[in-house]
C-alpha cells in the first residue's frame, strides 16, 4: 500500500504486468466478482485510478456491469478507470478466432474462459450505466474502421494498444484493443 499522501493507482487482474507508479493486484487481492475483497483491501481509502487490461472479457455481461459499479464505488470522485478488452469489430479472422467466447480450442489457452467479446457500444454502456462518463480511446467502428484518440500513456499504460504493442509496427495493425476511459464525475459520491 502507498502512503496516504501518494495517489493510489491500482492494476486489477495484473497477471505479469508491472508499471511504475502502479500497484499490481491479482484476483486473490481484488476480485471483480467479490465486493468483500475490495472492502478488505481498500478499507476507507479510495483509488485515484484503476487500470484493467484484458480482464472484463473473462466476466459475463451481467458480471461486467456489476464490476463496473464496484469500481465506481471504490474510486474517488473524479477518479479514472482505464479499461481494455478485445474488440468484436476488428476485421481480422485470426484475431477473432483467438479472442472468441470459449477461446480457440485448447482448455489451457488464456482465452478459454472468455465469456463475451465486446463492441464499442456495449462496452461503453457497461460503464455509462454504472454512472461513469466514458471516452473511447481506441476502437473499431461498425464497419471495422479503427479509430484512436491521442491518449497519455503516463496516465495508464495499456500494452495491447496502437502505440505499445509490438504487433503494431510500420503501419501494420496486428493486434488492437477496445480501450476506454471511464471517469467518475467529480460531484459523484
Ligand atoms: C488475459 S489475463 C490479463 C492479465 C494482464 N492484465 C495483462 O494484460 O497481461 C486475464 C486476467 O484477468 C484476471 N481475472 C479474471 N477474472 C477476474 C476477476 N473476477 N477479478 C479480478 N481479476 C480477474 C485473471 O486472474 C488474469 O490475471
Amino acid at each position: 500500500m502507498t502512503p496516504d499522501s501518494e495517489p493510489l493507482r491500482v492494476i486489477i487482474g495484473a497477471g505479469e504486468q508491472r508499471w511504475e507508479g502502479w500497484i499490481p493486484t491479482q484476483r486473490e487481492d481484488l476480485d471483480l466478482l467479490d465486493r468483500s475483497t475490495w472492502e478488505a483491501w481498500f478499507g476507507e481509502r479510495r483509488a485515484d485510478a484503476l487500470l484493467c487490461e484484458h480482464v472484463w472479457e473473462h466476466l459475463t455481461e451481467d458480471e461486467g456491469r456489476a464490476a463496473a459499479r464496484l469500481c465506481f464505488e471504490f474510486l474517488r470522485p473524479g477518479g479514472l478507470l482505464r479499461c481494455a478488452v478485445p474488440d468484436a469489430n476488428f476485421p481480422d479472422a485470426e484475431y477473432q478466432r483467438t479472442v472468441q467466447v470459449g477461446g480457440p480450442g485448447p482448455a489451457d489457452h488464456p482465452a478459454a474462459d472468455h465469456r463475451i467479446v465486446y463492441d464499442h457500444r456495449r462496452f461503453a454502456d457497461v460503464f455509462r450505466s454504472a454512472g461513469f462518463t466514458v471516452e473511447l480511446l481506441e476502437y473499431c467502428d461498425d464497419d471495422g474502421r479503427f479509430h484512436a484518440q491521442p491518449w497519455d500513456v503516463a496516465t495508464g499504460p495499456i500494452y495491447r494498444s496502437l502505440r505499445l504493442d509490438h504487433r503494431n509496427r510500420e503501419g501494420r495493425l496486428g493486434f488492437v484493443s477496445l480501450i476506454l476511459d471511464a471517469r467518475k464525475p467529480p460531484d459523484a459520491r
